[in-house]
């Protein structure tokens, strides 16, 4: 079986992986299972990788480690769907099988270019050869390594593209996760970064081939903000660069930055070639469990964005260890640029999940005897500045002078409150799953996305002072999986 350190074969895999079939199936069964969710089959899931549609076809892949529940083993398992609700489970795409990527397939990131996918990701060594290594500045290696598949399900050799001595000498060890940005003809990979004073940063490189690639210049908020960045993700909406990244250990200020990494959206001005300046930062996800987001452009010319539903050093846990899995990605959401600020919106495509959808005012909705823990929920209150919801007496939304606050204390397992300073509230959207919420307010610009272990079942209750509020309910349907 996987011994940490070790690297691990595909035949190794599938030889291990049949002796969980029972513990796999036993699993199954868990009623703490998400019905809409893409999770682990078996132990830990963690970030979503090489995100991309192909030939019609909708590739997530994610790092993934069956044997432990707390994810010591980092390869990409890899599923497809064409429209959001069927979904294939498919053979692990990418395993740490090399001496470029032993301890770790990390994460990264598609790119399709004529009729091919280039997969771009972090190979992580660690080295042990000494005793006095920090693994910051010393004792690690990131290799930048690059694929080419023809399908998304097989490729060609790893191909190495830069190591240690190709990134600049102001960083420390600590760079990964790459991600392309095409302009003007000129390819672009960011690549998250931790500098000598323990800032974060990104790192941009260039290439007109996809194969050799030059450091170009890092870029970095005026201000510092935590001491790695994570997971960068640069692309255009609307003529607009936006960068999202995972800015890690940033101080709680207030309600803000309350996580212990946080996830933000930057508006990011100037040309890929000539200079970026970042000049505007906002927070992407205000709940407990998000991180590590990706977002691709579909063949429609939509970005949708798909996060990790779990969040790492967190002082709170997920129940479902004890039952041997934990973790999830969010739905996917569509994004778009308005007025300055980027809105996230679940993809129309997840409306195919509605079942029973029911138009009732806040009086019908609290005399409604509703106990199902999958549903969509939508008020549109125009302008709405006192209201209370609760989705049973564990988990409670409010809005209040100036402030919209999550509740989840009584079953958070360690999760309590997380709140937003808004004016106002126009509309909220709530995606409850049995263990997750995702909370959209005011057209997707603030989201909160948390796990949750509710001990009893959903009872919508409403209590908003205007009485001409909208709401809609939906039951939701599970995805279906072969
Ligand atoms: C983010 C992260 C990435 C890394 C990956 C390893 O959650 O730490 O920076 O590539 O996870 O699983």
């Amino acid at each position: 079986m996987f011994e940490k350190y070790k690297p691990v074969y595909r035949e190794d895999y599938t030889k291990w992986i049949k002796t969980q079939k029972d513990e796999i199936a036993k699993i199954a069964k868990d009623p703490k299972r998400l019905t809409y969710h893409l999770m682990p089959e078996k132990g830990w899931l963690n970030d979503p990788n090489g995100l991309c549609q192909f030939k019609g076809i909708y590739h997530i892949y994610y790092q993934y480690d069956p044997f432990d529940i707390n994810g010591d083993l980092k390869l990409w398992a890899h599923v497809t769907t064409k429209d959001f609700i069927h979904y294939e489970q498919k053979e692990p795409f990418l395993f740490p099988d090399s001496d470029i990527d032993t301890h770790g397939a990390y994460s990264g990131s598609a790119f399709v270019k004529d009729n091919q996918i280039h997969y771009f990701y972090t190979g992580n060594i660690k080295l042990f050869d000494r005793d006095d290594y920090d693994y910051i500045h010393s004792g690690r290696v990131a290799n930048t390594i690059h694929l080419v598949s023809d399908d998304g399900e097989h490729f060609d050799q790893k191909q190495l593209v830069m190591e240690m001595k190709d990134y600049p000498k102001e960083f420390t060890q600590h760079v990964r996760d790459p991600k392309l940005i095409e302009e003007k003809g000129i390819y672009y990979m960011v690549q998250g970064a931790r500098d000598q004073k323990d800032h974060g940063a990104i790192l941009i490189f260039s290439s007109n081939d996809l194969e050799h690639w030059e450091y170009r210049y890092s870029l970095t908020s005026d201000q510092p903000l935590g001491y790695m960045w994570e997971c960068p993700d640069l692309f255009e909406l609307d003529q607009q660069k936006i960068l999202i990244t995972c800015p890690q250990g940033v101080s709680t200020d207030g309600m803000d930055y309350a996580n212990v990494h946080s996830v933000t959206w930057m508006q990011v001005d100037g040309e890929m070639e000539t200079g970026l300046h970042i000049s505007k930062i906002h927070q992407l996800d205000r709940g407990f469990d998000f991180y590590a987001p990706q977002s691709f452009e579909d063949e429609q010319g939509r970005r949708i964005l798909i996060g990790w539903m779990g969040i790492p050093d967190a002082d709170y846990t997920n129940p479902t260890t004890q039952d041997g899995w934990q973790h999830a990605l969010t739905i996917p959401r569509l994004l778009e640029w308005k007025n300055g600020v980027l809105h996230q919106k679940p993809l129309p495509q997840l409306q195919a999940l509605r079942r029973n959808s029911r138009k009732l005012n806040a009086e019908q909705l609290n005399e409604l005897h509703f106990d199902e823990a999958s549903f969509e929920l939508c008020i549109e209150a125009d302008n709405c500045k006192e209201m209370e919801l609760q989705l049973n007496e564990e988990i409670c939304m409010t809005m209040k002078e100036g402030l919209f606050t999550l509740d989840i204390h009584a079953c958070g397992a360690g999760r309590d409150q997380r709140s937003v300073a808004l004016d106002h509230l126009d509309d909220i959207q709530i995606f409850s799953d049995t263990t997750s919420l995702e909370i959209f307010l005011n057209d997707g610009t603030e989201v909160f996305t948390t796990r949750i272990y509710p001990t009893r079942p959903r009872c919508v209750k409403l209590n908003i002072k205007d009485n001409t509020a909208a709401i809609t309910l939906h039951s939701l349907m599970a995805h279906q999986f072969k």
